[in-house]
């Protein structure tokens, strides 16, 4: 089974449309997918994919009531099925006050069975939710999750519960790598929750075509420290369309999602967006990563063809076995 939190130490490294890609990317290799959005905030999994329509709602049942053991219904409905066949759990309102619920569940239990605070498993209660109480290992080939940006309870639940870390990092001001920081937070986190935790791959994103960037790239290419599959290149045309297409790259690609100028508007539309060599080599490497995750890392049994069945055009196979260098045939 694979189980992933897509973690980075730092905001805006492009972490869920990270997440929604390689979702989309094993659903697509005929891995049954659920993702997590455990992200309280605007522009989250949830909003990328329209989903959750009672996210704000407080009496709406949710996650964290299942999480603290206080249910408002079945947990099979807090799931939703998008409309590329990756299920998710919304994200609620209630997930940025997960810290404060928890607390108080931790007085009301500790004081019923005279256990002290720190005896309190904390760390583990969604873990004891996917795998106990719901046996989601039954269910799904992958589960991912977009955690809150913050180290802290929930946080450390998702890693606690999934134990594999996927680490999107992003070329910094002076183009200085992070790359004691994480290592020094994976070691934070096993010594903290006694657990191991895997470290699939490091994926540098928004990658440019400056020196800076490239010398970047090229530090992460060359250590042997961490492993790192691909390189996203700065997409943010591409990445952005997502957000109007409501799904993935791959989408935005095969739907030919555009954003225009029309009348003083911006518009975004289906059927306008051409093809472009790089932003299907960019399909092509996110594929690659989410292959790499499957067999490398989970040791998973998965097609490695792409095919992708764009709007009034010839298809495209892409075939991750055929050398390096993309090699677009039309079929
Ligand atoms: N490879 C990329 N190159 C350029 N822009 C990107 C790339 N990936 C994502 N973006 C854009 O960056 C913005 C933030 O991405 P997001 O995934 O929400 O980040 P995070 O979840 O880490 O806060 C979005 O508008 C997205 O379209
Ligand atoms: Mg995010």
């Amino acid at each position: 089974m694979i189980t992933a939190v897509v973690y980075s130490e730092s905001g805006g490294t492009y972490k869920t449309t990270m997440t929604a890609n390689i979702a989309v990317a094993l659903e697509r290799m005929g891995q049954n997918t659920l993702v997590l959005d455990l992200d309280p905030q605007e522009g989250n999994l949830t909003s990328l994919f329209d989903v959750g329509s009672n996210r704000s709602n407080p009496d709406a049942d949710n996650l964290v009531k299942h999480i603290l053991d206080m249910p408002d219904g079945e947990f099979s409905n807090l799931i939703e099925t998008t409309a590329e066949g990756v299920d998710i759990i919304p994200s609620h309102d209630m997930l940025g006050d997960f810290t404060s619920n928890l607390e108080q569940k931790i007085s009301y239990e500790t004081g019923m069975q005279n256990m002290s605070r720190e005896e309190y498993p904390r760390f583990e209660l969604l873990y004891d939710l996917l795998w106990n109480k719901q046996q989601l290992q039954k269910q799904y080939d992958a589960i991912l999750i977009d955690p809150n940006a913050r180290a802290e309870d929930l946080l450390y639940n998702a890693i606690y519960a999934l134990r594999t870390l996927i680490a999107p990092v992003k070329p910094a001001g002076k183009g200085n790598l992070s790359l004691e920081g994480l290592e020094e937070l994976v070691g934070n986190m096993e010594s903290q929750l006694d657990i191991e935790v895997g470290l699939s791959c490091v994926v540098p994103s928004g990658v440019g075509q400056t020196n800076a960037h490239q010398q970047y790239q090229q530090q992460f290419q060359d250590t042997e420290a961490f492993a790192t599959p691909v390189t996203i290149g700065n997409r943010e045309s591409l990445m952005d369309a997502m957000w109007e297409a409501r799904g993935s790259a791959f989408k935005v690609v095969e739907e030919r999602w555009k954003t225009f100028e029309q009348e003083g508007e911006m518009r975004s539309e289906p059927g306008h967006r051409r093809i472009r060599d790089r932003e299907v080599e960019t399909l092509r490497d996110l594929y690659t990563l989410a292959h790499f995750i499957a067999t490398e890392t989970f040791d998973a049994d998965v097609a490695p063809v792409l095919e992708l069945n764009i709007q009034d055009s010839e298809p495209i196979r892409i075939d991750l076995t055929e050398g390096t260098q993309t090699e677009v045939t039309t079929v």
